[in-house]
């Protein structure tokens, strides 16, 4: 079984990524320092796969520990998902987000080199469009003009793993462009779990039922869109993971660089995503239309056809399948 790493594999992405790679046949191994996960949900996972899970508690910028993890495991591919990914917290400590997210991914391709490990698949984010783009986003579109520091971080790492592709021809590079995540695996044993406080619209969603919130804000009203509230491409983060999976199997892993978006193709409001919520639990969501959140987009959803053309993948849960999991947390 061949081994692939994946850092921040503790977390929402990486957790449901090491989940898809068991029933695929691959052996993941996590590399996580659990500054926004839980150790707790290694467990969890060994639950679900009923498999026992290597994991490593290292910051991966720490590159003496990090090379003694890949003298002591042989390594097929590195999905690269370690990185913090809250916009608001980028904005009040832009630094920690370059260092954290930036130098980790330099410690990590060089150790992978040193270690003649070429194939990497990066966590990226569809924040690094440039949103005065035409829609959908296709992998063409351009981008920059990013509206964060957590935005940048991932637009930058981009750069870089497109000049080593230009410059090294060993490597076997993918950017995954991620959609807006949500739901959680079926048994609702995991979920994302972080430690900072969250301000995506699903947890908050959660956390009105849960009646940990009294009310949730809808920012903005007046957008230019069919009921004035933004447009995003939530897709179930079991369709992501399986993307990984796509992006590893049949040999697909060739030398060069690959962009792929992953998102449904479909653009969906804060209000349908809410009255869908309702639908599926039967739990009523009270909300309040509020100012808009800085920063935010009116719309973003993706193109994901050369997904489906190269991968054969295509995001198989719509909103109403990714309720019916969610409800299963709650
Ligand atoms: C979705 C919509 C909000 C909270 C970000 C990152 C992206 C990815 C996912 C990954 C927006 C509205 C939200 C609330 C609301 N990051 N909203 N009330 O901003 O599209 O994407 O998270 O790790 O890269 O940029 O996601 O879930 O925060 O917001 O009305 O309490 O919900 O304005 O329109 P976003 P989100």
């Amino acid at each position: 079984m061949k081994n692939v790493f994946i850092t921040g594999g503790s977390g929402f992405i990486g957790s449901h990524c090491a989940i898809s790679l068991f029933k695929n046949g691959f052996t993941p191994i996590i590399l996580d320092n659990f500054s926004n996960s839980r150790q707790s949900e290694i467990k969890k996972l060994e639950k679900i796969t009923k498999k026992k899970i290597t994991f490593y508690k290292v910051d991966i910028r720490n590159k003496k520990k990090l090379r003694l993890i890949f003298k002591k495991h042989s390594c097929y591919a590195v999905i690269h998902c370690a990185g913090f990914k809250a916009v608001g917290e980028s904005i009040e400590k832009p630094i920690s987000y370059f260092n954290n997210n930036i130098v980790s991914t330099m410690s990590l391709i060089e150790c992978m080199q040193e270690n003649k490990v070429f194939k990497l698949i990066f966590s990226s984010s569809a924040t690094v469009y440039d949103d005065t783009q035409p829609l959908p986003f296709t992998e063409t579109s351009k981008i920059g003009n990013t509206k964060n520091p957590y935005g940048t971080t991932k637009y930058i790492i981009e750069k870089i793993l497109m000049d080593l592709a230009k410059c090294d021809s060993r490597w076997s590079l993918r950017i995954a462009r991620y959609f807006n995540p949500i739901s959680n695996h079926s048994s609702g044993i995991i979920k994302e779990n972080i430690k900072n406080i969250p301000n995506n619209l699903i947890p908050n969603i959660v956390k009105v039922a849960q009646k940990k919130l009294k009310i949730l804000k809808v920012f903005g009203g007046n957008y230019k869109t069919k009921d004035g509230t933004c447009i995003r491409d939530y897709i179930h983060v079991m369709d992501l993971a399986e993307g990984h999976v796509a992006m590893l199997k049949n040999n697909r892993l060739k030398k060069g660089l690959k962009i792929y978006n992953f998102g449904t193709g479909i653009g969906l409001s804060v209000l349908e995503v809410i009255k869908t919520f309702e639908k599926q639990t039967g739990i009523s969501i009270p909300f309040i239309i509020t100012k808009k959140r800085e920063g935010d987009s009116a719309v973003s959803f993706c193109n994901p056809k050369k997904a489906f053309k190269e991968l054969n993948w295509k995001a198989k849960n719509d909103l109403d399948h990714a309720m019916m999991d969610i409800k299963k947390i709650i």
